[in-house]
C-alpha cells in the first residue's frame, strides 16, 4: 500500500428486514399485566410489537432479513466475506447466531461472529465491518441486527414487558463511489452504568441453576428512569460528535434514524438537533424496541418506501446496555 493510498469508500449496497407475523397489541398486554393502552402509548409511543412464534429464534429472523438485504443489493449470499450479527438475545451462547445465519443463507466463505453491544449493536457492527472492508482485504459484509427480545422478557413485569418486540434488519456493505457511503462514526461505552440494563443470570456469574431461574435472573432488568435521562443526553451528543470533521452540520441531516426505544427520547433528540419532525424516522408504534434491530428495520422501511434519495445525509444513532452508544453519518 503506498503512503498516499486512500481507503475505498464503504457504504450500504442493499437493506432488508423481517418482522415475525405474530402481533401483540397494547390491548393484549392489558390482559396480561396491570397496564393500559393509554399508559403505554403516552409514555412510550408504542401501540403494538411483533413476537416470535413457538420454535422461532433469533437466527431465523436474522437470516430472513439477511437474505432480503442480499437480494436488494443484487449480491449472492455466497459472495459475502464477513457476517456480523449484532444481538444480545442469541439462539445459543455457542455457536454464535452469525454462524447459524451463515448456514441458513447458504454461505461458506465468510467469517462470522456475533457482536454484543445491546441496542447499540448495529451501529458498532456497521462501524466494525466498514473498517474490515476499508482495509481492502474483504469485499462484502452482511451486517445484521436481530433480536428475539420476547424470550428474555419477564411477561409479569409491566416495567419492561410493554417496551420490547422481536425483529431483524440487515444491510450489505461494500465499496461505493468516492464521497458516498459511511462518512464518519462516533462510538462510546461507560461500563460504570453496567447495572442500568442487565440480564443478571444464566451467564458465568450466576449460572442457570434452579435458584437463579426461581429469582427470574434470566430476564432483562432495567432502571428505566436512569436510562431515559442518559438517552436524552447521549443521542444529541453522539450525532454532534459524529458530524464533527465531516464538514456537515445538523441542518444537513435529511434522515435521523434513532434507536426506537421511546418517542419522548426521539422527540427530545429532534429538538436538541433542531430537526423538524419529518426528518425523524419513527416506527416504534408498530415494532416496539427491538434493540439492535430497530435501526436497520427503520432504515429498510424508508429505503423501500423510496424516501431516501441519492445524496441524502442519513444519521443513525443508538444507545443501550453497557452503557453503550454509537452514531454513524452516511451519504446515500
Ligand atoms: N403500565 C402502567 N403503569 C406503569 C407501567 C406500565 N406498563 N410501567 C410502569 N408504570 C408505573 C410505575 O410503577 C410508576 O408508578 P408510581 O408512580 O406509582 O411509582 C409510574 O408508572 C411511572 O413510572 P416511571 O418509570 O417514572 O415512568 P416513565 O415515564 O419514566 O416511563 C419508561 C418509563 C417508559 C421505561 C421510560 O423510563 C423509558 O423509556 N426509559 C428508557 C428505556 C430505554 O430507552 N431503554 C432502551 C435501552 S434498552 C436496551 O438496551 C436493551
Amino acid at each position: 500500500m503506498s503512503a498516499n493510498h486512500r481507503p475505498p469508500a464503504i457504504g450500504i449496497l442493499g437493506t432488508g428486514s423481517y418482522l415475525p407475523p405474530k402481533v401483540l397489541t397494547n390491548f393484549d398486554l392489558e390482559k396480561m399485566v396491570d397496564t393500559t393502552d393509554e399508559w403505554i402509548r403516552t409514555r412510550t409511543g408504542i401501540r403494538e410489537r411483533h413476537i416470535v412464534e413457538e420454535g422461532q429464534a433469533c437466527s431465523d429472523l436474522g437470516a430472513e432479513a439477511g437474505r432480503r438485504a442480499c437480494e436488494a443489493a443484487g449480491v449472492d449470499p455466497e459472495e459475502i466475506d464477513l457476517i456480523i450479527c449484532a444481538t444480545f438475545t442469541p439462539d445459543t451462547f455457542c455457536p454464535s447466531t452469525a454462524c447459524f445465519i451463515q448456514h441458513k443463507i447458504g454461505n461458506k466463505r465468510a467469517f462470522a461472529y456475533d457482536l454484543s453491544a445491546a441496542c447499540s449493536g448495529f451501529s458498532y457492527a456497521v462501524t466494525t465491518a466498514r473498517h474490515f472492508l476499508a482495509s481492502g482485504l474483504y469485499r462484502r459484509a452482511l451486517v445484521i441486527g436481530s433480536e428475539a427480545m420476547s424470550r428474555f422478557i419477564n411477561w409479569k413485569d409491566r416495567n419492561t414487558c410493554v417496551l420490547f418486540g422481536d425483529g431483524a434488519g440487515a444491510v450489505v456493505l461494500g465499496e461505493v463511489p468516492e464521497g458516498k457511503g459511511i462518512l464518519s462514526e462516533y462510538l462510546g461505552a461507560d461500563g460504570e452504568g453496567w447495572d442500568q440494563i442487565i440480564i443478571p443470570g444464566c451467564g458465568s456469574r450466576r449460572p442457570a441453576t434452579p435458584d437463579a431461574l426461581e429469582q427470574n435472573l434470566q430476564y432483562l432488568e432495567m432502571k428505566g428512569n436512569d436510562v431515559f435521562k442518559f438517552a436524552v443526553r447521549i443521542v444529541g451528543e453522539a450525532v454532534e460528535k459524529a458530524l464533527a470533521g465531516t464538514g456537515l452540520t445538523q441542518a444537513d441531516i435529511d434522515w435521523l434514524i434513532p434507536h426506537q426505544a421511546n418517542i419522548r427520547i426521539i422527540e427530545a433528540a429532534g429538538k436538541r438537533l433542531n430537526l423538524p419532525k419529518e426528518r425523524l424516522v419513527v416506527n416504534l408504534d408498530r415494532t416496539g424496541n427491538t434493540s439492535a434491530a430497530t435501526i436497520p428495520i427503520a432504515l429498510d422501511e424508508i429505503v423501500r418506501e423510496g424516501k431516501v434519495k441519492d445524496g441524502d445525509i442519513v444519521a443513525l444513532v443508538a444507545f443501550g446496555g453497557g452503557l453503550t452508544w454509537g452514531a454513524n453519518i452516511l451519504r446515500w
